[in-house]
């Protein structure tokens, strides 16, 4: 089923986490230079910088993932989308909690920028449940369902909206891959070698589980950007996948 994203090379697939302020960012992404292909930079890296960022590592020749997990009404989603198209982003995140017509909005956002700038259209994909909430927080804000049932829920949503995929935990991933087909990007944090550390992550799991389940992409920070030897991190990770 998956065998789409199989067929790209591994470091194509790996996503480097940008979590530190603009000098940080510029730096570990110069030391990655002509390995890894995508960044993602979010909203700690994005707030203090702004859209520069973007261009700037658009500029050293990387694929940016921006993360800013957009959550509004849909006239302030499609707003926000558009601009953030605009900063050169290659795929951005949602909310799908916001439901069907703030995520469509979000669609037609980023089809505004592509007329208005003449620009590619970025892959949009949804954040189902952030791995952060466990089944008790879920209960706190009214939702008695278990989480993956819930993710399943959002998974649907997200396929109805048009959305190009999800972002979600590697123990999530099988089921979403089967709810959204081949072609969907499903993209996974909270990936680790086994021999790392999990640092503050709960459910982790390896590059291969994550891939192993239907990941088109997995997201790496600090395993990577706090190696002393990133390169040879990244190039672990790959290996793995
Ligand atoms: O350093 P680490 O590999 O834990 O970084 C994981 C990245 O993935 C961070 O940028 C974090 O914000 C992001 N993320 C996550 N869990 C989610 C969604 C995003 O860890 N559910």
């Amino acid at each position: 089923m998956v065998d789409d994203f199989k067929k790209i090379p591994t470091n194509e697939r790996i996503i480097v986490a940008l979590d530190c302020d603009h000098d940080e960012a510029l730096a570990i992404a110069e030391s990655l230079s002509g390995l890894a292909t995508w960044v993602k930079v979010g909203m700690t890296l994005y707030y203090a910088c702004g859209p520069r960022i973007v261009e700037e590592l658009k500029g050293l020749g990387f694929k940016v993932f921006l993360d800013l997990k957009l959550f509004d009404i849909p006239h302030q989603v499609r707003g926000a989308t558009c601009s953030a198209v605009a900063s050169g982003a290659d795929m951005l995140t949602v909310h799908a909690s916001g439901g069907i017509e703030m995520m469509q909005a979000a669609m037609e956002g980023a089809s505004d920028a592509v007329s208005r700038y003449g620009i590619d259209k970025p892959s949009i994909i949804g954040v189902t449940v952030l791995t952060s909430f466990d089944d008790s927080g879920l209960r706190q804000i009214g939702i008695e369902r278990a989480s993956g049932e819930q993710v399943a829920l959002l998974g649907s949503c997200v396929a109805q909206a048009g959305l190009d995929g999800v972002v979600c935990s590697p123990h999530e991933a099988y089921a979403l891959r089967s709810i959204l087909g081949p072609s969907s990007l499903v993209v996974t944090p909270g990936v680790r070698l086994a021999s790392s550390t999990s640092d503050d992550q709960k459910r982790v799991a390896t590059p291969s589980f994550a891939f192993g389940q239907g990941a088109s992409h997995i997201v790496v920070g600090r395993p990577i950007t706090q190696a002393q030897d990133r390169r040879k991190a990244f190039e672990q990770i790959a290996q793995e996948g």
